[in-house]
């Protein structure tokens, strides 16, 4: 069955994200099922799930708590429209992610992934200064190497070439800066403080700065992702630098979108990565872990001062005019709502900050690896970059798919990774063990030491 199942798979799917030359000359993993942090293909074999089923997954597979809410809200109803219509676990839901999220934010927009609930964002933004007569304000600034979705508001403010730049026709005009980058980020205590010390490289006089300073009549937001670009290779920028492009945001009247799918939901030690620069966005985009990994939901939150903008006579035509067939989906909801009873149950950040750690002493010395480039790590996410002459800083050309075979040869070790290029992104679910943190770790080193022999 698994070798009909491949062939079908070969003649009919079209995956993303994929060369599908060379999909069609690999023998493709068929997963049957999962428990825990361990995915279990058709054939039988078992992997650890090492990119957290592409940075979704929190307590592992088969929770018991997440299926059973699945099942719960599956006995009330599947799906019903939030357009005209309400219902609980969406209102729940909300109150929720208001209590968690940093104080500035006091609605929720729902949405069905990443990309929909930045491009969400971008309008929400985008309109609040058409409603307010400031119809300059329609350009947006984003960073370079960012990745925001595939939607073509997202790709616009994206910042990855070899993603974006194809598309470029077909996208709105804005400006991008290049951030300050760093290889680590000093940890914060157990609250998620970080002293603000500024980065001596971009103080006085960066590219933010002068952008705003010149545009900022013309400039809607500024959209990033906080502390860390993650699609772009887990490139981190220094401390202070959110809490600065937030300050200038400020004073120049401009809105910040803080891009939190990859990052919310405690993967960067803290609830929200804003948190560590003590940042009050004007829009804080979700997705990804808020459900746990189980089923497609997304959030765009916004303050009160952006959502009363768009109050007024219906024939005002203020509203915004925006939605999914799926928005607030039920069964999402209530999943997200039994994922986020659990972080406080199983001191979920407790965990995540004690495998920062383990992940930070067990990655430390791959970095003096003659094929390793760089090491980046903030909370579990993490970027091996690979190198081909470590000396010139040489990279391996794009076809000899250094990443990709890593990944193969951990495959075999029993853990699946997906790279990014030439960087191999180790993202475990949150709830991982120590155990299991060590398995993963003696397979990336064990991998990265044979595909680079
Ligand atoms: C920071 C960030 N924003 C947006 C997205 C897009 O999310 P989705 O793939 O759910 O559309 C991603 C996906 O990786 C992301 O990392």
């Amino acid at each position: 069955m698994p070798s009909r199942l491949a062939d079908w798979d070969k003649r009919h799917l079209w995956h993303p994200f994929t060369q599908q030359t060379e999909w069609a000359r690999r023998d493709p993993l068929i997963i049957r099922s999962a428990e825990g942090v361990w995915l279990k293909d058709a054939r039988g074999r078992r992997f650890l799930d090492g990119v957290s089923s592409l940075w979704v997954n929190v307590f592992g597979h088969r929770k018991k708590e997440l299926d059973r809410a699945v099942r719960h809200q599956l006995a009330k109803i599947a799906h019903g429209t939030f357009l005209g219509l309400t219902h609980e676990p969406a209102i729940r839901l909300a109150k929720r992610l208001i209590e968690i999220a940093p104080p500035s934010l006091s609605r929720v927009f729902y949405s069905d992934n990443g990309s929909t609930a930045v491009e969400v964002a971008l309008k929400m933004a985008y309109q609040y200064w058409n409603l307010r007569a400031r119809k300059s304000k329609t350009r947006f600034v984003s960073l370079k190497g960012g990745y925001h979705g595939d939607t073509l508001g997202s790709v616009s403010v994206g910042g990855i070439d070899l993603f974006h730049a194809r598309f470029r026709d077909l996208l709105f005009k804005g400006w991008q800066v290049e951030p300050p980058r760093c290889h680590s980020r000093p940890p914060h205590d157990k609250a998620g403080r970080n002293p603000e010390t500024l980065d001596p490289r971009f103080r006085g006089g960066d590219g933010m700065e002068k952008i705003l300073k010149r545009h900022h009549n013309q400039i809607a937001a500024v959209v990033m992702e906080p502390l860390i670009q993650g699609a772009s290779g887990m490139r981190l920028m220094p401390r202070g630098y959110l809490a600065h492009v937030a300050r200038l945001c400020k004073r120049y009247g401009v809105l910040l979108i803080a891009d939190e799918v990859a990052t919310g939901f405690g993967r960067t030690g803290t609830m929200f990565a804003v948190e560590q620069e003590k940042v009050r966005p004007d829009f804080l985009c979700v997705a990804k872990s808020l459900t746990g990994g189980y089923l497609p939901l997304a959030a765009t939150l916004a303050t009160e001062k952006i959502y009363r903008s768009f109050l007024g006579r219906y024939d005002e035509f203020k509203a915004f005019f925006h939605g999914h067939t799926y928005t607030a989906n039920p069964l999402a909801c209530a999943v997200a709502l039994a994922n986020l009873d659990l972080y406080r149950k199983e001191d979920l950040l407790g965990n995540v900050r004690a495998r920062t750690s383990q992940l930070a002493a067990g990655l430390a010395p791959l970095a003096y690896h003659s094929h390793v480039k760089e090491v980046r790590q903030l909370g579990l996410m993490a970027g091996i970059e690979l190198v081909n002459e470590k000396a010139a800083g040489r990279s391996y050309p794009p076809g000899a798919r250094m990443g990709l075979k890593v990944c193969d040869a951990a495959l075999k070790r029993g853990v699946w990774l997906r790279p990014l290029g030439d960087v191999v992104v180790l993202m475990p679910p949150l709830a991982i063990s120590e155990k299991e943190t060590t398995f993963l770790l003696d397979a990336v080193a064990g991998a990265v030491e044979e595909a680079t022999r």
